[in-house]
């Protein structure tokens, strides 16, 4: 993972404004700049040989992440933009790792701007659920619900999402249990699959 904090000289405790570029998918001025690579997936696709592969070959950059540094407190919101690239790993489709909310009661909203996919959701008790990510659809991930974006397009996912400013992320529970569905794009065709019949 790279991230580094940008030169934005935005003061976040009087109002403000932020730029958004819609055609390239970017905040044009974030406090901080997410970089995750297909190296920093390792665990997350089923088949960990083509992963390794395409690591050795480019180590692509899987998606980005664009934020302002707000509080991490109640009463504040957090925004990004959140923007997955395409491609595959050995027929799965490139997605985001996938976290809970470290304060698990709390929900978010995705809408997506440009691209295709969907949001992977789960419950800590094993129940799963899928949305579909198109320009103008919006995603709501109820309170408590683990998700993760995957991009099943040939151009980028790009959503913008909001969440409660004490939200934070929990990366490490939905890890050690995995998300029960997977989804891979052969020959054009996307499928929903079970993990374990992937
Ligand atoms: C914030 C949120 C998104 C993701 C982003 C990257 O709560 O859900 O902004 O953080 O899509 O995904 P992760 O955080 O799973 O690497
Ligand atoms: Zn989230």
């Amino acid at each position: 993972m790279k991230e580094h904090t940008t030169g934005s000289s935005v003061k976040l405790d009087k109002p403000f404004g932020v730029d958004y570029d819609l055609v390239q998918g970017i905040m044009k001025d974030p406090q901080v700049h997410t970089i995750r690579l297909a190296s920093s997936m390792r665990g997350h696709y089923k088949d960990a040989a083509s992963l390794e592969a395409l690591i050795a070959q480019s180590d692509p950059v899987h998606y980005e992440v664009f934020e302002m540094k707000i509080p991490q407190e109640v009463g504040q919101l957090q925004f990004c933009i959140s923007k997955t690239y395409p491609g595959t790993v050995g027929g799965e489709c490139f997605m985001t790792k996938g976290h809970y909310h470290a304060v698990p009661g709390t929900a978010e909203i995705y809408l997506c701007l440009r691209g295709e996919g969907y949001m992977l959701m789960k419950l800590p008790a094993g129940e799963s659920a899928y949305e579909k990510f198109l320009p103008g659809r919006m995603c709501y991930v109820p309170p408590f619900w683990g998700h993760r974006t995957v991009n099943t397009g040939d151009e980028p996912l790009i959503s913008f999402c909001v969440y409660p400013g004490e939200a934070g992320h929990n990366y490490g529970d939905i890890e050690k249990e995995r998300f029960p569905l997977r989804v891979f794009k052969r020959g054009g065709k996307v499928e929903i699959v079970p993990a374990k019949a992937g």
